[in-house]
């Protein structure tokens, strides 16, 4: 059966703002590269998420420590 909320893996990433106002902004997949989604997280906030058919791609702006199955880096405020 399909399922049409299939994720593109099984692996999530952890993003953790560090600061007030991180945006975490998810991109389409497919041809057309845009921004479909922006969550906005507070100090402390963690948004839990994963690649799907829907998002390829994930923007992370603001301080941040995020989380995945590669290793852990820190995003740095502009
Ligand atoms: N509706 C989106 C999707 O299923 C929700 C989503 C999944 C998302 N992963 C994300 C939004 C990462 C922002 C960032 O693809």
């Amino acid at each position: 059966m399909e399922n049409k909320r299939q994720p593109a893996n099984s692996d999530y990433i952890v993003i953790k703002a560090i600061e007030d106002g991180v945006n975490v902004i998810g991109l389409t997949r497919g041809t057309d590269t845009r921004f479909h989604h922006s969550e906005k997280l507070d100090k402390g906030e963690v948004m839990i998420a994963q690649f799907t058919e829907h998002t390829s791609a994930v923007k992370v702006r603001g301080k941040a420590k995020i989380l995945t199955s590669y290793g852990e880096i820190e995003s740095e405020k502009k």
